[in-house]
């Protein structure tokens, strides 16, 4: 963990932003993965780690607004306990590591809520995003299950968000560690695509396990396919054959919990054919485009339009496409090649903080999401800030079955040329990704570089 001071600093600034009440902070449980003894590996709910440090289950971080005082509630472990789980700090040891003052029960916190409560006191949480902790919270502050979205506290939302979507210098200095570790992970994944007959699996496999020798778990399931096109696959039973792209989409957490989110996309075999390149090269001019444009202050979604006005381009040189691109950008044309958004904040979760809605944390009230096919996936698009870690991810994709209901919608045919882009039914897809740091004047693409270009890749994988 941290030094006590950021976490005695983030919880006092929470409670200054949050101004009055009692802020529950919930940490996660156990989730049982067959049977109740056996269970996933325990992730922590990344708000509580957040401002209470401890990578342990069910805990609750408690600050009292007017008061000023803090609290950590958890169950003290008996000796049947430590038979199991070997000596632990007590609740007390725990709450004093991180700078909180007290510690009490589960009981303990029941009988404050309830006494907060009583005396018509504010009690602020945020909405769970586990059934346990939803049943949990519901039986604390007294309110039906289905109810307890409704009551959460807007105010300790926008709060965390706040505060969470300007990483320090500590947090970036954590991230990019999980990057070093990502490097290894696409660097090997290079080595292995040169082989063809590799299953899918074995190489998913090795990445996943380069991320926990790294110190954490992977930051979410290793996407890696030669279906490229199936944007989130997770499918990796193939055997992989020279003339498809391999999509490799994986990231890892450190082991603070911050994580990275690296997408390379390599050739079988290790030689890029002409189609390849082609498409590669525009994927990468639009990827290469966006750190030149980020900087506090422009919205991410001009920044996105922009990167998928630089691929209709290229796919115009390609005679994938035609006419005015400006307009084919306008009408929505680039959601056939392009159906997500350019990127999202990072930091504690992949996607940071999408528990508490993307529009919450990827839009404000001066910029709202769009409806339109492809944009409307953009998970951020508000404008941007010094702080900020985001993703820039173009990629393009031939989804047979959205060729097929567009072409026979005759969607956008001004701007598309159907006849050529049948040509590439079976190409797959492909996807860039590296995550950047806004700075003052511009950006940082954090991280050593991992090898990118055409060039490097080939190399790399030969
Ligand atoms: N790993 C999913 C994404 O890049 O957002
Ligand atoms: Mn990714
Ligand atoms: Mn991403």
């Amino acid at each position: 963990m941290f030094k006590k001071e950021i976490y005695v600093e983030r919880r006092k600034r929470l409670a200054k932003d949050v101004g009055r009440g009692l802020i529950l902070i919930v940490g996660n449980t156990d989730a049982a993965f067959n049977y109740p003894n056996n269970v996933y590996t325990f992730r922590q709910d990344s708000t509580f780690r957040y401002f209470f440090a401890h990578n342990l289950q069910d805990l609750v971080g408690v600050i009292d607004c007017d008061s000023g005082e803090e609290y950590l509630f958890g169950e003290d472990v008996s000796i049947d306990d430590i038979i199991w789980t070997g000596p632990v700090a007590s609740m007390l040891e725990r709450a004093n590591e991180i700078g909180v003052s007290n510690s009490g029960s589960l009981k303990d916190l029941a009988k404050m809520v309830d006494e907060a409560i009583d005396t018509r006191r504010r009690v602020h949480y945020v909405t769970p995003y586990r059934t346990k902790t939803i049943n949990y919270v519901s039986s604390l502050v007294h309110i039906k299950k289905d109810y307890v979205p409704t009551y959460c506290s807007v105010e300790l939302m926008q709060a965390i968000i706040k505060q969470r979507s300007i990483k320090s210098v500590e947090e970036v200095f954590e991230i990019e560690k999980a990057i070093a570790t990502a490097y290894n992970m696409h660097v090997t994944m290079m080595k292995m695509a040169a082989k063809e007959g590799t299953y899918e699996y074995e190489i998913a496999g090795t990445m996943e396990g380069i991320a926990l020798a790294g110190g954490g778990p992977v930051s979410f399931p290793v996407i890696l396919t030669t279906h490229g096109e199936i944007l989130h696959g997770h499918d990796h039973s193939l055997q992989i054959k020279k003339g498809r792209m391999i999509v490799s989409d994986a990231g890892c957490e450190n082991d603070m919990g911050y994580c990275s989110d690296i997408t390379r996309s390599v050739p079988v075999g290790g030689r890029f054919d002409q189609r390849q390149k082609a498409i590669y090269q525009a994927v990468l001019d639009a990827q290469l485009l966006v750190p030149t444009l980020i900087k506090p202050s422009v919205p991410y979604s001009t920044i996105h339009l922009a990167a998928v006005k630089r691929l209709g381009e290229g796919l115009k040189n390609l005679g994938l496409m035609k006419g005015d691109i400006d307009a084919a950008v306008a009408q929505g044309a680039m959601g056939l090649f392009m159906p997500h958004g350019l990127g999202h904040m990072m930091g504690l979760d992949v996607h940071d903080m999408e528990n508490y809605g993307e529009n919450y944390v990827g839009y404000d009230k001066n910029h709202k999401r769009s409806s339109q096919f492809g944009l409307a996936s953009l998970r951020l698009g508000r404008e941007l800030e010094q702080g900020f870690v985001i993703t820039d991810e173009p990629g393009c994709y031939f989804i047979p079955a959205l060729i097929d209901q567009w072409k026979a919608e005759k969607k956008c045919e001004d701007f598309i040329n159907y006849a050529e882009v049948e040509k590439y039914r079976d190409f797959g897809g492909i996807r860039i990704e590296d995550d950047v740091l806004v700075t003052a004047d511009g950006c940082r693409i954090l991280g050593k570089p991992i090898p990118k270009t055409i060039e490097e890749i080939e190399q790399v994988m030969n």
